[in-house]
């Protein structure tokens, strides 16, 4: 999701360091950038100087201090795992100036727990972002424990000026996203598995008769069924409800590296460049 963010950010006019610890994937982040202004040029949302004025506000960096220092604001959007985002905000914590905000576009991991190990919990916050970030308007901010309200304030109004709708949440398991999004992906997988119905029946009924844009498990091939299964087990753990608990079929699937347009399989098989909806051989009737 970085690249979306620093789309977003560099096309409302901040300076933008897009920091990866490889140069290629940098270079595929610019290349997504790019194709993705491009697409929005062809619908005339914006002009090509403005195309050309967002890239010229992008500069990449794969050491993290050089790419951080003078910030006013951090988003880390390294891969879901607790381990490695409170290792680079401890990293963030050491290199970014004292007054810098050090947000997290973090989708279930707890915002107390990342700020904990900084020495600025006042200023550690979420900012979840929703894919793809271009498009989608919500940025769900999210208070830890110790975010002062200065902060949050300022993260609010910051949203704004991306042109995004900013709700503020509570930093609790799944927050209100994930919360309520992935018990619904979850129930439509155990309809799938108690075969109540087939994957298309069962998108069909929630695009159709919900005026979902799209089926629950469509998105959650989006998202990636292995990111569904790791949000799934921080309600679980966290809220200790079993309802929460994952459903045995998408285990399953992420085991057997079926993790959706990632990996080119999930509940629908993904060619790139296809716009095809083909149901996987998995589920067909
Ligand atoms: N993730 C990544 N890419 C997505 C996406 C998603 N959830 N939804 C759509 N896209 C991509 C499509 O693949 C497509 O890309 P290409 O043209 O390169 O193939 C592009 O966005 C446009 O999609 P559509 O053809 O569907 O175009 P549209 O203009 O008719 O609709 C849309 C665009 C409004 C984004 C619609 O596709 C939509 O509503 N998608 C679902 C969005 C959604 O629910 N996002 C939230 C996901 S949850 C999340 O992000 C947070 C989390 O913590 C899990």
């Amino acid at each position: 999701m970085g690249n979306g963010i620093a789309h977003v950010f560099a096309m409302t006019g901040h300076e933008v360091s897009l920091i990866d610890v490889s140069q290629p994937a940098l270079d595929r982040a610019l290349n997504t950038i790019s194709k993705n202004l491009d697409r929005m040029v062809a619908k005339g949302s914006i002009t090509e100087t403005e195309k050309l004025a967002t890239l010229s506000n992008i500069t990449t960096y794969t050491d993290l201090k050089s790419g951080v220092t003078s910030k006013e604001l951090v988003v880390e959007a390294a891969t879901e795992n607790i381990d490695l985002k409170l290792k680079i905000f401890r990293d963030l914590d050491e290199m970014a100036g004292t007054d810098t905000i050090l947000a997290s576009n973090t989708s279930s991991i707890s915002i107390t727990k990342i700020a904990s190990v900084t020495k600025r919990p006042d200023k550690v916050i979420g900012m979840h972002f929703m894919n793809p970030v271009p498009v989608m308007k919500l940025v769900e901010i999210i208070n830890g424990y110790s975010t002062s309200k200065e902060v949050s304030d300022t993260i609010f109004n910051k949203s704004k000026e991306l042109g995004k709708v900013p709700v503020i949440v509570n930093d609790y398991p799944g927050f209100v996203a994930n919360r309520i999004l992935m018990p619904m992906i979850n129930e439509a997988i155990i309809t799938l598995f108690e075969g109540v119905a087939g994957v298309e029946e069962i998108d069909t009924v929630m695009k159709l008769g919900m005026a979902h844009p799209m089926g629950p498990l469509q998105l959650a091939d989006f998202i990636g069924l292995d990111v569904c299964l790791s949000i799934l087990n921080v309600l679980h753990d966290g809220l200790g409800n079993p309802k929460y608990a994952p459903c045995p079929l998408l285990v399953n699937m992420v085991t057997a590296g079926k993790l959706g347009v990632k990996s080119g399989e999930g509940f629908y098989v993904h060619t790139p460049g296809s716009k095809d909806l083909i149901v996987s051989p998995s589920f067909k009737k």
